[in-house]
């Protein structure tokens, strides 16, 4: 793919606008998972290495162009300067004259946070007038939020035809990554797309089965699929109404050559709790009180099958109720076989979307897997085949 890298640059002595994403998790002000921080330490590191002065631009949440303080950016700096191993400054606006008098006060190498952008209306906007002014405040801008790319918003796309922009470390990896699963990738293809609704998956799975060469489908999701192929489903969560869009879904695949795997057996239960008694059932097996929440141990075995005679692997959602032991089970021992495939480097194992990483988390194979991304809504809408407006914007100036 191509864009701007940042190895391209020359930021010594410039003032670089960097986006980054630091929607974290935070309970009582304080970070819970600072993945998405570490994320962006490569290319902070990287330019202040290069002399220039790093200005960080982030949202925090959904404050819809008003002031909350429950949503400031503040309690990033301290976190975000442990990581770095040097002082962070704050503004408590991004654009203005007191950001400009802080970014003018920093040291080359030095790093500000600029308060969330979303406490401007124009920022969701994508309004022409904030970005004047955000982009007065840098001599180049660094997109490093794959993240937020699915946004066209000020910091994530209107930037980039204002300033000479470059795709920042964490995007780069991302988009090599991405490309290297979808893109272009080593054939076969095996997709795994769990989750509990097909309702928000729609396009998503229509734009896989015409890419991959195998398609697994597990989770709530896959309920819908047995409904629609005329299995009983007890008590489980079921989108009946999509029966036909499911059935559309298994009739694309054939025409593109895309082998779909369903469950060939799942584990039930009568109610949803921690080490609530479960049992394996086959298909058409399932009691009218029993609900499905996890699959079976040969739909397990299978997909181990599956990935041993694939190149590449690309997972969205989990298989079961990963939350809830032992509803786990699936999702873990599924995580685990590509993690084997792909440390002994047979498979190409890529991973996103929210509830992935937590799973992938709870499985402990994240660093087994070629390559997880920090992404949750722009991971998806990117499976789904839409162009992510932030990654466009790099591509025009590449
Ligand atoms: C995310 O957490 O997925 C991104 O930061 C985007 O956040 P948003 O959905 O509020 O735009």
């Amino acid at each position: 793919m191509t864009f701007r890298r940042l190895e391209t640059a020359n930021a010594n002595g410039a003032r670089a606008l960097v986006r980054v994403d630091f929607n974290v998790p935070m309970q009582d002000g304080k970070v819970t998972d600072d993945t998405r921080l570490r994320a962006a330490l490569p290319t902070v590191e990287m330019l202040r290495g290069q002399g220039a002065k790093v200005v960080l631009l982030a949202h925090f949440d959904r404050p819809k162009g008003k002031r909350v303080p429950e949503m400031s950016l503040r309690p990033i700096v301290e976190p975000l300067s442990a990581l770095l191993g040097a002082p962070v400054a704050f503004a408590d606006d991004c654009v203005g004259a007191a950001a400009k008098a802080a970014i003018d006060a920093l040291p080359a190498g030095g790093v500000i946070l600029l308060e969330n952008t979303r406490f401007h209306a124009g920022e969701e906007k994508n309004d022409p007038g904030l970005a004047k002014e955000m982009a007065a405040l840098g001599d180049m801008y660094v997109n490093d939020a794959f993240s937020a790319a699915h946004r066209a918003h000020v910091s994530t796309e209107a930037l980039a035809h204002l300033l000479p922009a470059y795709a920042g470390k964490q995007m780069e990896q991302e988009l090599d990554a991405l490309e290297a699963a979808l893109g272009s990738p080593k054939r076969p293809v095996l997709g795994i797309v769990g989750g509990s609704k097909v309702s928000s998956k729609i396009d998503l799975l229509k734009n896989l089965v015409t890419k991959l060469d195998k398609l697994a489908i597990g989770g709530g999701m896959a309920n819908t699929f047995l409904y629609a192929q005329g299995y009983d489903v007890g008590a489980s969560y079921c989108e009946k109404d999509l029966a036909e869009t499911a059935r559309e879904i298994v009739r694309l695949a054939g025409q593109n050559n895309c082998k779909l795997f369903l469950p060939i057996d799942i584990i039930v239960a009568e109610r949803l709790a921690p080490g609530a008694p479960a049992r394996v059932r086959g298909l058409g097996e399932v009691d009218e009180d029993e609900r499905i929440l996890d699959a079976g141990p040969e739909t397990v075995h299978r997909l181990g099958r599956a990935m041993a005679n694939s190149a590449t692997l690309i997972w969205n959602g989990p298989l079961g109720v990963f939350e809830v032991p032992p509803f786990d089970k699936g999702t873990v021992g599924a995580a685990h076989l590509a993690a084997v495939h792909a440390r002994a480097g047979k498979l190409i194992a890529v991973a996103g979307g929210g509830d992935t990483v937590a799973a992938l988390n709870h499985a402990g194979v994240v660093d087994d897997f070629t390559f997880v991304s920090t992404a949750g809504g722009a991971f998806l809408e990117w499976m789904e085949g839409k162009p992510l407006p932030g990654v466009e914007a790099l591509k025009r100036s590449a």
